[in-house]
């Protein structure tokens, strides 16, 4: 958008009975412009790679930590594809299914030991893992 109106702008000044002081000016404007818009594009890049960033992360925690017993339901686990399973564990809302996890808790199943036992892995690495877990079972 903000490079639409810039080419219009130097279309209509140079095409116009203008002096070379105003082409100049519209050329600092439009360089002006395009270094505000490069910042912008910079931020929204960033942005997007923070979001896709944590998704990766909560994939590579599953994957290297969880896995274990999540993937075969071994010792009673939420198996991935059990998906109305999960849908009951999500409709407990975020917030209690993070403490279970955070913390471990005993089910009808089995036990979740806190962080899946990887005492090591921090608060926002074991809520990483669980939202890729809540996605990828399709309960969110
Ligand atoms: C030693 C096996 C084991 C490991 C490793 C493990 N879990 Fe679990 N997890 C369980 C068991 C068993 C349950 C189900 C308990 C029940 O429902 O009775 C469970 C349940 C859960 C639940 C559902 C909680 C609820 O409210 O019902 C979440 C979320 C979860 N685990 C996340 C994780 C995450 C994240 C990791 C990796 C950091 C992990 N688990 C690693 C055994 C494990």
């Amino acid at each position: 958008m903000v490079g639409v109106v810039v080419v219009i702008a130097i279309i209509s000044v140079s095409c116009g009975e203008t002096g070379n002081k105003a082409k100049e000016a519209t050329k600092n404007a439009a360089e002006k412009v395009e270094k505000k818009a490069e910042a912008v594009k910079e931020k929204a890049e960033a942005a997007v790679k923070a979001v896709l960033g944590n998704a990766d992360h909560g994939k590579e925690i599953y994957d290297n930590k969880c896995m274990a017993c999540h993937m075969t339901g071994v010792t009673g686990a939420p198996k991935m594809d059990e998906k109305e399973r999960w849908a009951k564990i999500a409709s407990q809302g975020l917030d209690v299914v993070y403490s279970h996890a955070l913390k471990g808790f005993t089910g009808k199943q089995g036990n979740m030991p806190p962080k899946g036992g990887f005492s090591d892995l921090s608060d926002s690495d074991v809520k990483d893992a669980v939202t890729y877990m809540l996605k990828t079972s399709g309960a969110k």
